[in-house]
């Protein structure tokens, strides 16, 4: 298992383009199965969650290409609607294939996911949507077997707006026969991003971006002569909270600030100067944060993506913080190795409070779910001394090259094989 080397302390300054959002092009991979063709992708993250997928879609018969970050699809050949446990409990987006298969093959056999390390996360919201446009759903030996001659639009109301629910039963309502609605549905970018992608196939959907999404169901789709996946907002996000926390000075390219208001606002209170200029967005950070208090909330609020970095910053700041994560039970598996580095942090239920210290200092530690290594890295750059990151096959499955990127902005940091 590789390990990241760091050796904190300095400011970080340069320039770095943004990858494509890996929780975009994964939905939208998925989505290639609702038509049949040659579907070209670009800007799509070279990450191990996208070979992940590009995997699944060859186990059903998809011819996949993925070059640099252009993803050529071929779907004209699906012949198996499996998504088979190996794969799912790595990831667990492959749960999007299941609204596609059983859309255009009224079939799918997909591994339920799992837990993972950031809470249950079941995906009853999902089966219950399906269900209610006609699909028969059993669960056999943590499976998902579904069945649907033809689904039928409705409308399907989620107690949680759920972002991959909201992604499943927008792809199986393309093809449904009538209009089906989803009220209270997933408002963030990646959800808007499929949707035009859908769009751009022949699909008929009103109201992307908003809590009430309506899709009238067409009898077939075709792919775009391209679509390129919008860039991704996280990754924005965890560079911002380098610059403000190791008061550094980097110059974000490709990134779409109207999609990190929340985070943006969060960051000025904590004295970060933002500079829009035509390269990009300037990111200046301070000598020390002002503490900050932050919930996380469904789009447009504070995304639960961005807590574990907006921690790190917050354990060096001037004054203490209260971070309230209401979207995942589990969400703060890095307090403890913060607190390796000499964070100051307690935690009540779902309530963090991060008194800032004036320096971390650089320990052994692990990473245990993508976010929270992010937050690790984060850590190490401003700590003192050398700290080693375990596990950070995390850190691979959602940032591109994170630590080439990082390297470039003056960071001494190191890949240690194993
Ligand atoms: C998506 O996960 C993202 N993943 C997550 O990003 C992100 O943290 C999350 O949305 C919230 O923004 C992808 O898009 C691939 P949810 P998803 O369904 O769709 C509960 C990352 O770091 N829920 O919006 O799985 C659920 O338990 C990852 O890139 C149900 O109860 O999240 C959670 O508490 C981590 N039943 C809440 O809703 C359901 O059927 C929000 O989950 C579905 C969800």
């Amino acid at each position: 298992m590789d390990k990241l080397l760091i050796f904190g302390g300095r400011p970080l300054k340069g320039t770095v383009i943004i990858s494509g959002a890996k929780n975009a092009a994964l939905p939208i991979m998925a989505a290639t199965l609702l038509s049949s063709g040659i579907h070209h992708l670009k800007r799509v993250p070279r990450l191990r969650d996208v070979l992940t997928m590009a995997e699944l879609l060859k186990r059903m018969g998809a011819n996949v290409q993925i070059e640099n970050n252009k993803c050529i699809i071929d779907t004209t050949k699906i012949t198996h609607f499996e998504a088979s446990y190996d794969l799912v409990k790595t990831m667990r987006a492959s749960i999007l294939v299941l609204g596609p298969l059983v859309a255009r093959f009224g079939k799918a056999k997909v591994s339920l996911p799992g837990g993972c390390a950031i809470g249950a996360r079941p995906v009853n919201l999902h089966i219950v949507g399906l269900e209610k446009m006609g699909a028969k759903i059993v669960l056999q030996e943590g499976y998902i077997i579904a069945k649907a001659n033809q689904l039928k639009g409705t409308k399907i109301y989620f107690d949680i707006p759920t972002v991959t629910g909201t992604e499943n039963i927008m792809m199986a309502a393309v093809l449904a026969k009538g209009t089906t609605i989803i009220e209270n549905a997933a408002k963030e970018p990646e959800v808007v991003d499929l949707a035009n992608y859908l769009i751009s196939m022949g699909a008929k959907i009103k109201g992307v971006g908003t809590s009430i999404i309506e899709i009238e169901g067409v009898s077939e789709l075709n792919p775009p002569i391209f679509h390129e996946i919008i860039p991704d907002r996280i990754e924005a996000g965890t560079f911002m909270a380098i610059a403000a926390a190791s008061g550094g000075d980097i110059l974000i390219k490709g990134c779409r600030t109207e999609n990190l208001d929340a985070v943006i606002l969060k960051m000025k209170d904590a004295g970060v100067i933002f500079k829009e200029t035509k390269e990009g967005l300037r990111v200046i950070g301070p000598k020390r944060p002002n503490s900050v208090d932050i919930k996380t909330m469904p789009y447009p609020g504070f995304p639960t993506d961005m807590q574990a970095q907006f921690m790190a910053m917050m354990s060096v700041a001037n004054g203490t913080s209260v971070i309230k994560e209401t979207i995942f039970e589990n969400r703060f598996m890095h307090v403890a190795e913060l607190r390796r580095m000499g964070a100051d942090i307690s935690v009540e239920g779902n309530t963090a409070t991060v008194r800032g210290v004036k320096h971390l200092k650089g320990a052994p530690v692990m990473a245990t779910d993508l976010r929270a290594s992010a937050s690790l890295v984060i850590a190490g750059l401003i700590a003192e001394g050398k700290t080693i990151i375990d596990r950070i096959y995390h850190l691979d499955r959602g940032y591109e090259e994170l630590d080439k990127k990082l390297i470039s902005l003056g960071a001494k940091i190191e890949r240690l094989k194993k």
